[in-house]
């Protein structure tokens, strides 16, 4: 009985790691599908969107030399996950005005999607 305490107590860390790990290489495989042809984490040409390298936790329309709508730019708050989350469910409802103008409906792709960018700091 003992065995079977330790063996779940070794084993279901393990399955987190790799379970979290999963859903990173899910979120920077949809990251690139999705978003990649607007947006690099860095700057680079030919990008239509800003480098959202660092952008949870940023103030948004920051990313610097990126021409933003009034919408962003005007803003004073930050991206929340959770504001990343409405943001990408529905841009231009979350920010009317907004430039961008496609988004994620389903739910999972979207945490997927916002756990790969809350990791490239
Ligand atoms: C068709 C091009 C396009 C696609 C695809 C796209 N975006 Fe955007 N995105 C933009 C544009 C353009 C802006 C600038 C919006 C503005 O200035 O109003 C933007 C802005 C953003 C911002 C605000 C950044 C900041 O610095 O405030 C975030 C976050 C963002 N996009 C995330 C995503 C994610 C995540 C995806 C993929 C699910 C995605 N975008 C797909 C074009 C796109």
């Amino acid at each position: 009985m003992k065995n079977v305490f330790l063996l779940v107590s070794v084993i279901v860390p393990v399955l987190h790691a790799g379970s979290s790990a999963a859903a990173q290489a899910n979120g920077q495989a949809l990251f690139e599908s999705r978003c990649g042809m607007c947006h690099g984490l860095t700057p680079a040409p030919g990008k239509m969107g800003p480098p959202l390298k660092g952008v949870v936790g940023r103030k948004l329309g920051a990313a610097a030399g990126y021409n933003y709508s009034d919408a962003l730019k005007r803003s004073k708050t930050t991206w929340s996950t959770a504001r990343l989350d409405a943001f990408l469910a529905a841009p231009g409802k979350a920010a009317p005005g907004t430039k961008m103008m496609v988004g994620v409906s389903a739910a999972d792709q979207r945490a997927a999607i916002i756990a790969y960018l809350s990791s490239q700091k």
